[in-house]
């Protein structure tokens, strides 16, 4: 009996090895094509406002898209200025229910390196290069009241949640932190959607505005949603950082994705291979690192495709954004991280 137990392991022990090791390069092979292009796009509309380009996307052939689910975006591929590849993920705002077009928000960054010149050049008509919808931020199925809290362009993501969850009848309150009434975007829309209760809370407002003023708070939250509720929050890292450990301390998670980490002022010598860069200036340590030569491969920015991953030698980091893709014990995302110390990164 122990013979033929051991001679059984003997033959489905490399089976199972190698099933593991087809599963992982099908996994990895999906995840490459994931950060390819896989849609050509044409611009079918144009519209500017502010700093804000709006985008509505269509198929060439104009039939149907792959489809997409609430918060999900799209990457978009493109070249610099200065010719180099580079590729940015932007949410779809919009109902994803629609799917003969993708509708995108871009905010031209200062120094922007996509959105910049997407701002100044693109035009109706004009063919891009995208992925198909992808991202690990979308509204789960539930029944429970929702809570969303965007700022500024963070808006996006938080449009399609709205969306779907006012269709699956659940009560949804909107917190929408902006500068001026004029940044809000899709005020109009907001207003007039039917059961949305719609917040929106100006920072600097003109006396005439009759919303919120201020910053948007923990307090306001939960008198409004409870514990009881749902939590979804896109804005920048500061005003997420905040509402998360507030609403921590209430005992209630924050689902959270940030469209922007905010540059550090701290100087920290990060090292990786023979490339020595300050982290002063970046939002992440992909950044400053990629900018001083080291060419660490990075597609979603947003700690979801697992491409910039590196080991941590030495050093304490500031996790800006909670990795979506696997890690291993030592592993970070070299995007989702800023440097609290002098950093020593490897391979
Ligand atoms: S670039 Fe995708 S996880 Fe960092």
């Amino acid at each position: 009996m122990i013979v033929f137990i051991a001679l059984t392991l003997m033959l489905i022990l490399p089976l199972c090895r190698s099933l593991q090791a087809t599963i992982e390069w099908l996994q990895h092979r999906q995840a490459q094509q994931q950060h390819r292009p896989a849609l050509t796009l044409r611009v079918s509309r144009v519209r500017r406002q502010r700093r804000y380009l709006q985008l509505t996307l269509v198929a060439t052939d104009g039939q149907a898209l792959p489809p997409a689910r609430a918060g999900q975006h799209i990457q978009l591929f493109g070249t610099d200025a200065a010719g180099q590849q580079i590729s940015r993920a932007y949410s779809l705002a919009q109902d994803c229910l629609h799917s003969h077009f993708y509708r995108l928000v871009i905010k031209a960054e200062t120094g922007g390196r996509l959105s910049s010149k997407l701002f100044d050049t693109v035009r109706a008509g004009d063919l891009l290069q995208a992925s198909i919808p992808k991202g690990h931020f979308i509204l789960k199925r539930s029944r429970k009241p929702l809570v969303l809290v965007a700022g500024g362009v963070g808006i996006t993501p938080m449009l399609a949640m709205a969306y779907q969850a006012l269709r699956q009848r659940r009560p949804v309150t909107l917190f929408y932190q902006a500068r001026t009434a004029a940044d809000l975007l899709f005020h109009r829309l907001f207003s007039r959607l039917p059961g949305l209760h719609y917040v929106p809370v100006l920072s600097q407002p003109t006396p005439d505005w009759l919303g919120g003023h201020g910053r948007i708070n923990s307090v306001q939250l939960l008198a409004l949603g409870g514990r009881q509720a749902t939590y979804y929050c896109c804005a920048n890292a500061a005003m997420t950082a905040q509402l998360s450990s507030d609403l921590a301390k209430a005992g209630v998670t924050l689902h959270y994705e940030l469209f922007s980490a905010g540059a550090t002022q701290q100087s920290c010598l990060l090292q990786y291979k023979d490339i020595s860069a300050d982290a002063a200036g970046f939002s992440s340590v992909l950044d400053a690192l990629n900018s001083a030569g080291a060419a660490i491969p990075s597609d979603c920015r947003g700690g979801s495709c697992g491409l910039c991953k590196k080991r941590l030698i030495k050093g304490e980091i500031i996790q800006m954004l909670d990795p979506a893709a696997p890690l291993a014990a030592g592993e970070v995302l070299t995007c989702c991280i800023q440097a609290k110390t002098a950093l020593v990164l490897a391979d």
